[in-house]
């Protein structure tokens, strides 16, 4: 079973594969502290910010279970990305280490259900890191395009 034939509503499925025909569909985990504060920092800088982005605020990247990704994928993402805070600044001690164990869990298990672990990505971003979101943002979406049929 691929993504392609997996159900995400009665009638319908997932539609990755059909970004060709329209805009691809991305939704963004950003933790309140760090990648939140740096995704405003790179709208306030005028730097590009990627207008696929579905952005979620979260209070840390710890908040994030495993399942909010895959029904993201489930209900028609066709990527998905979880930005936490460095290792040490994590407001809630522990947050993003735990954030990055399931990142390493999910790109081990989404090929089982079907998915590209390309479309998932998980990385670092400070809120003094406009210039490192707008890049890593416009890469994954860059990516994803090329990867879409
Ligand atoms: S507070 Fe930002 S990842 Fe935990």
């Amino acid at each position: 079973m691929s993504c392609q034939t997996l159900p995400v509503a009665p009638g319908k499925e997932c539609t990755y594969g059909e970004a060709a025909d329209g805009p691809l569909k991305v939704v963004a985990f950003l933790c309140n502290w760090c990648s939140y504060a740096g995704a405003d920092k790179a709208g306030a800088s005028q730097l590009p910010v990627p207008a696929e982005l579905s952005v979620i605020r979260v209070m840390c990247s710890g908040r994030i279970e495993p399942t909010l990704i895959l029904e993201a994928f489930q209900k028609g993402a066709d990527g998905v990305m979880v930005l936490a805070c460095h290792p040490g600044d994590c407001h809630y001690k522990e947050g993003n280490l735990r954030a990055f164990c399931r990142a390493e869990l999910l790109q081990r298990l989404v090929p089982q259900l079907g998915i590209d672990p390309k479309r998932f990505h998980f990385d670092y971003v400070s809120a003094a890191e406009a210039e490192k979101f707008s890049r890593i943002t416009n890469e994954f979406i860059g990516q994803l395009k090329s990867a879409a049929p």
